[in-house]
């Protein structure tokens, strides 16, 4: 989308319209915003809420011993000590000294340097700021010392204020803690999934992006349990399912990705098949399930350095985001080992050693993590069209099972009997699908109401329908027309959807 001189970029078209229509906006907007922080509006929480749904829907169905769970977001200092997080979960900051702005030093450092620097600690950032002279990139001040945050935000609980706690820098953690628990509710057997899909919290020093770097967010996350003797034992007829398919893969030390089916990924790279597998289901949901096109994602394998501490194997989902002018990560497949169960039966004194086919271990774990609000907005930029031919204004092209509404509704006009048969259709659909009854305004204007929050399908009744029963659709991705009759709209519509887009 090439943006002329003037024009604002894609990132302010995005948020004008977001905030316009009810996507999301800043929080507390009205006492001049909370930065890191992001409200969803009407139409951005049926959004959302539609991909944690498919997200339900695809991860679950994974395992048939997998399930979701909802732990608390407040969890005590013990827990992030055994996790690591308290030691580990740091992020390097360097102070401009003449405007007092903190900065991720990782990033300035980065960026001045054109290098990929992430994993260098604070020594290593400052001698690069010595070497190569960098200064703030906003005022070219000089910058202090770097400096390193722990980035949980801490919370002290009860009257004395004594207790420290935090709000969960990840949801998995909340799985972790009520791993003995569930294992028994969920007879002892393994694999064993559990998923969270809720709120983590993390202080960043600059968040930015609009949601991509935000304080607070929303992960959904799958924690697989598993005996590690198992890891290249796929079932096969599970492995079987993905042996052809194809990922898109940036490889450590290489410049560029390419196309690896399953098979090589495990035979001639190494991986275990019980990650790669996982791997190809992550690559699914988001093309097949959220429609995200193939050409923008791939999955990038981070070095020793780069990975999260916590990760034998790390391989980040990353989408290409015109608006940002680079690959955004959205998500991760991730061997955590048994790294934080070990931890939790150190700290808590309560052995995480199960007993199952015959032998003593402590499970390891595979994480399939998603950033929920990174997601939606990559779902919103990739739907994203400008005004164009036949429509002067912006639309979404949101697969339908994303789109906040599956139909919308409208009487031709207000009177004559028209408004009946549209309520009919109106009544009809609701049932099953989720539809929006409009009659205000002209049709132009409410057919570009309905491309602007993504609606894929427009229902409109008018004076032919008094005579023949019959209503139009229109198409929202080519503006074409149909006519069909009320008393077929239900299996047009599930055909139309069975289409998709
Ligand atoms: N739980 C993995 C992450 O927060 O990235």
């Amino acid at each position: 989308m090439a943006e002329r001189k003037g024009e604002p970029r894609l990132e302010e078209k995005l948020f004008e319209v977001a905030k316009r229509r009810g996507f999301f906006y800043a929080s507390n907007e009205i006492y001049g915003g909370l930065t890191g922080f992001y409200d969803y509006g009407s139409i951005g929480t049926l959004v959302k809420k539609n991909i944690e749904n498919l997200w339900r829907r695809h991860f679950l169905s994974l395992g048939e011993n997998f399930f979701e769970i909802e732990p608390s977001d407040v969890m005590p200092e013990p827990v992030f000590i055994a996790s690591g997080h308290i030691k580990n979960f740091i992020d390097p900051s360097v102070r401009c000294k003449k405007e007092g702005i903190y900065y991720r030093a990782d990033h300035i450092v980065g960026n001045a340097i054109k290098q990929n620097v992430e994993g260098k600690n604070a020594e290593e950032l400052g001698n690069l700021i010595k070497e190569h002279k960098v200064r703030c990139p906003k005022c070219g001040g000089e910058l202090g010392e770097v400096k390193v945050l722990n980035m949980m935000m801490p919370v002290r609980l009860g009257a004395e204020e004594d207790t420290l706690a935090f709000l969960r820098p990840e949801t998995a953690q909340g799985v972790y803690v009520n791993f003995l628990r569930q294992f028994n509710i969920q007879r002892g057997r393994m694999p064993m999934g559990l998923a969270i899909i809720g709120k983590a919290f993390r202080n960043e020093i600059s968040p930015r992006q609009l949601l991509i770097r935000q304080r607070e967010f929303t992960q959904a996350e799958l924690q697989i349990f598993f005996d590690p003797d198992k890891i290249n034992e796929m079932e096969e007829k599970k492995w079987e399912e993905v042996s052809k398919y194809s990922i898109n893969i940036l490889s450590v030390g290489k410049g560029e990705a390419a196309k690896h089916t399953c098979k090589d990924l495990a035979e001639k790279m190494g991986i275990p098949k019980f990650y790669v597998y996982h791997m190809a289901k992550m690559q699914q949901f988001f093309i097949g399930a959220l429609g995200l096109p193939e050409e923008k994602f791939r999955m990038r394998e981070l070095s020793k350095e780069e990975r999260a501490f916590y990760n034998k194997i790390h391989f980040d989902v990353e989408v290409y985001l015109e608006s940002l002018g680079e690959f955004k990560e959205i998500g991760g497949v991730h061997y955590r080992t048994d790294h934080d169960l070990k931890g939790h039966g150190e700290i808590s004194k309560k052995s995480h050693e199960i007993f199952f086919d015959g032998k003593r271990f402590i499970p390891h774990v595979l994480e399939l993590s998603t950033g929920i609000d990174r997601t939606f907005y990559a779902v919103m930029e990739l739907s994203y069209r400008e005004p164009k031919e036949k429509r002067d204004w912006e639309w979404f092209a949101f697969a339908p099972g994303v789109a906040p509404f599956q139909f919308a509704v409208y009487p031709l006009v207000n009177k004559d009997g028209v408004p009946g048969p549209a309520e009919k259709a109106y009544v009809q659909l609701k049932e099953r699908y989720a539809v929006v009854y409009d009659d205000s305004g002209s049709i132009g204007r409410r057919y570009a109401r309905a491309d602007e929050i993504g609606i894929p399908f427009s229902i409109t009744a008018d004076y032919d329908t008094l005579k023949d029963d019959s209503v139009t659709i229109r198409d929202r991705d080519t503006t074409e027309q149909i006519r069909v009759k009320i008393k077929d709209l239900e299996k047009e519509a599930s055909r139309l959807l069975a289409k998709g887009h």
